[in-house]
């Protein structure tokens, strides 16, 4: 169990070309085993690591026959004129540019003759029990999970590139009871001239075969995360960003999975990369037949100077192998993310029940009507008001006042902490929105330093919703944006902070950073807002912090380390949302999507859905609401109450159970239905949600997942009183009667 290290020799006797070759060779091996899992490397006489094998847990053997030491000349200490076969054709962990290895690399530099080949060979490794934070010198704050000492191990392997004066740490992390292996890459200057990064990715998992559909998360502004899949074939296959966050377009996952996986049988690798920049994930199907699969910050418009002595840390990739389909894969990430990675006083406790002035307003609010908001919802129940864009500068339309984080006096007569405490009088807490990261050009702040935006002197600067980026890379920016948010929590007893980004970079130059390092600003803008973040929740625990970033185009795993919630999607319609919600799942937990019943008809899609299957829908969330409820009908304002109740009563669960998907809207649009089991499987929730209606035998055979087999369940809505196996094998039957409408069951076992 853990990590294991050991020597094996290796006998290689066959002919070449006619040639007989009899030799041995020494190879070092690296094993990563828990319970279900196991990853093999090894170390050759020259110092290549060498990808042996990722996948379901293997006996005590030695894996090096995996090498297929026989089948080929296995290395170029013997066979030194195949050195180019052997480059261009072995598994390697950490493959590098310029070598003759002429699939996609890992690490490419550029030295000061202009060099860009490089090679890195063991040097030496090291063990530890737990899990050491990712860090870099001069850098406040890398997202990555965490675990303690008898929770993981790691493996540090150092690798060297003499030549360059270079060593790449390169950090292997294994779960005890999570199918998880975590890595990341850092690498150090050790020699006496600079070198030039250009890329440095942070993992590699070389396949032995190419028999695996790759399941992305694509999509656009309100329709975000929606799951493809498709074989992979000869040839590069790939998704990225390199709009500066990680963006709607695409988002940092992906799964390889066995051609018959479906939610409980097949292979599932999935691979989640825990930042929030510019980002680039590739499955290549080689002239062999083989995959290489690598992951990491996008080297497209990247370059990093690293000085001697100088460091450079690139994030984590978090690694999830499941041998019984997606939905094993998906509750895993949801476990570690859960345990592992969101932190915090909220992490662990039912969030309150918002209503957010976004959908009910827009910009055209004032304390009177929030106050109005806020009275009739406290009546109904709803525990926050969080008042959305528009409060500061003057901010009446979105053409102005982003960086003037001071109260917009006209609009909020009175001032901020009279209507917090206003809304405080009510019972309810009081969130605020904010969007640190942007200027206005009507707004004081560009104003007195137009220098600070993110820009390219000279050129004309691309506004989007008009508005610029602020140059994060620059410490005096953030303590500046920093200082004025701060007057404003520490004013106004502010208990929830919405934090969105609503645009993406262009004209990517620093006022700030010298020519040589101008094109880190991707990565330094993003290491900024990391930054800001770590400070906001050091200094206001209590808050609780939800991103955004024009919906979901932020919603990744470097998000979830400073909050425990992420707006999933400016799509609230509840049918729209079955497919977000659904792609979202593959790896977020249901505890961190930001879901709120809104009003009809939908402002996004024009559709119109019951009120009770909007709240089903967010109940798979942290549930709220994003409407004027002193104008919705009479009969949605008193159904709220019975929502919330279903709220407080369910979301423990929803929050710490198991997720099993059971309906597939990709395979069949007329319905979605899914369940959350609690981990000891006493008790259960189903949800099913009709899409289209169906006349003539309209109810459906749906069978249920996740139950004991052995336990009897009594579903409290018809009192039935079933086995789980039944349940599971023959099933229920659902149905509901109308477009769009929905039901759920909750099932508790009495036996
Ligand atoms: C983004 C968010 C919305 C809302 C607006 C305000 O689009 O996703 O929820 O906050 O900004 O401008």
């Amino acid at each position: 169990m853990g990590i294991t290290t050991g020597t094996t020799t290796v006998s290689i006797s066959h002919g070449w070309y006619g040639k007989p070759v009899e030799a041995e060779e020494k190879l070092r091996i690296f094993r990563l085993d828990n319970d279900e899992i196991t990853y093999a490397m090894a170390v050759t006489e020259e110092g290549y690591l060498l990808h042996a094998y990722y996948g379901a847990r293997c006996g005590e053997d030695d894996l090096s026959y995996l090498l297929r030491v026989q089948e080929s000349p296995f290395t170029p200490r013997i066979l030194k004129r195949e050195q180019a076969s052997f480059m261009d054709g072995r598994a390697f962990e950490y493959p590098c540019h310029g070598i003759g290895d002429y699939r996609e690399s890992c690490f490419m530099i550029m030295d000061e003759d202009g060099m860009s080949a490089c090679d890195l060979r063991y040097r030496s490794h090291h063990i530890a029990a737990g899990k050491p934070a990712l860090r870099q010198k001069g850098v406040s704050c890398i997202p990555a999970t965490f675990a303690g000492e008898d929770e993981a191990d790691t493996l540090v392997i150092v690798m060297e590139d003499a030549h360059a004066g270079l060593t790449v740490e390169l950090s292997y992390t294994i779960f005890k009871n999570l199918n998880v292996i975590t890595r990341s890459a850092k690498v150090v200057n050790h020699g006496e001239a600079d070198v030039r990064l250009s890329r440095v990715l942070s993992a590699c998992v070389d396949f032995e075969d190419c028999d695996y559909d790759m399941i992305t998360l694509n999509g656009s502004w309100a329709r975000e995360r929606i799951m493809e899949r498709a074989p992979l074939h000869h040839g590069k296959q790939s998704v990225d960003s390199a709009r500066g966050e990680s963006s709607h377009q695409s988002n940092p996952f992906v799964a390889l999975v066995s051609h018959k996986a479906d939610e409980e049988t097949g292979e599932a690798y999935g691979f989640n990369f825990v930042y929030s920049g510019n980002f680039f994930a590739q499955a290549e199907v080689t002239q062999h037949k083989h995959t290489r699969f690598v992951m990491g910050i996008n080297p497209y418009d990247f370059s990093w100077l690293l000085r001697t002595e100088e460091e450079f840390a690139a994030p984590e990739v978090v690694m999830v192998y499941s041998n019984e389909g997606l939905g094993k894969m998906s509750r895993t990430f949801h476990d570690l993310y859960r345990n592992h990675l969101i932190r915090g006083q909220w992490k662990d406790k039912k969030r309150p029940v918002l209503i957010n002035n976004w959908e009910a307003t827009y910009f055209q609010f004032d304390t009177d009507k929030l106050i109005s908001i806020a009275k009739q919802a406290s009546e109904l129940g709803i525990e926050m008001l969080v008042m959305d864009d528009g409060w500061f500068g003057h901010r009446d339309s979105d053409n102005s006042s982003l960086g003037d984080w001071f109260v917009y006096e006209e609009k909020l007569k009175g001032g901020l902490p009279n209507l917090v405490s206003e809304v405080n009088k009510l019972g309810m807490k009081f969130g605020i929105w904010f969007e640190p990261e942007m200027v206005s050009p009507d707004s004081k702040l560009y104003e007195e330093h137009p220098e600070w935006a993110i820009q390219i002197i000279g050129r004309d600067l691309t506004q989007s919703r008009e508005q610029y980026v602020l140059d994060y890379s620059n410490a005096e920016v953030r303590d500046y944006v920093y200082g004025m948010m701060r007057k404003i929590l520490d004013a106004s007893n502010i208990e929830y902070i919405k934090w969105d980004m609503n645009r993406q970079l262009t004209e990517v130059g620093s006022t700030f950073l010298p020519g040589k390092r101008q094109r880190e600003l991707w990565h330094r803008y993003v290491l900024g807002v990391y930054d800001l973040m770590n400070r906001l929740t050091t200094d206001y625990p209590y808050i609780l912090l939800e991103n955004c970033s024009g919906g979901g185009a932020r919603f990744d795993p470097a998000m979830l380390y400073f909050s425990p919630q992420i707006w999933t999607s400016d799509d609230t319609d509840a049918i729209e949302r079955l497919k977000i919600q659904y792609g979202t799942s593959l790896c977020y937990p249901a505890s961190a999507m930001g879901a709120h019943v809104s009003d009809c008809p939908n402002h996004t899609v024009g559709r119109t859905t019951p009120f009770a299957t909007r709240g089903d829908v967010a109940l798979v969330g942290t549930f709220g609401y994003e409407l004027d409820v002193t104008k919705i009908p009479q009969a949605d304002r008193e159904a709220i109450p019975g929502q919330i109740a279903k709220f407080h009563r369910f979301n423990p669960l929803v929050r710490t159970g198991d997720q099993y998907r059971i309906g597939n809207l990709y395979a069949d649009s007329s319905f979605d239905a899914w369940m959350f089991v609690a981990k000891d499987k006493s008790e259960a929730l189903f949800t099913f949600v009709q899409v289209l209606a169906r006349p003539n035998y309209p109810s459906r055979s749906i069978k249920l997942k996740g139950l004991d087999p052995k336990k009897t369940y009594e579903i409290e809505e018809t009192g039935q009183r079933v086995s789980g196996r039944t349940l599971m094998n023959a099933g229920i039957l659902v149905g509901t009667y109308g477009d769009f409408t929905s039901k759920t069951l909750y099932l508790k076992a009495v036996e």
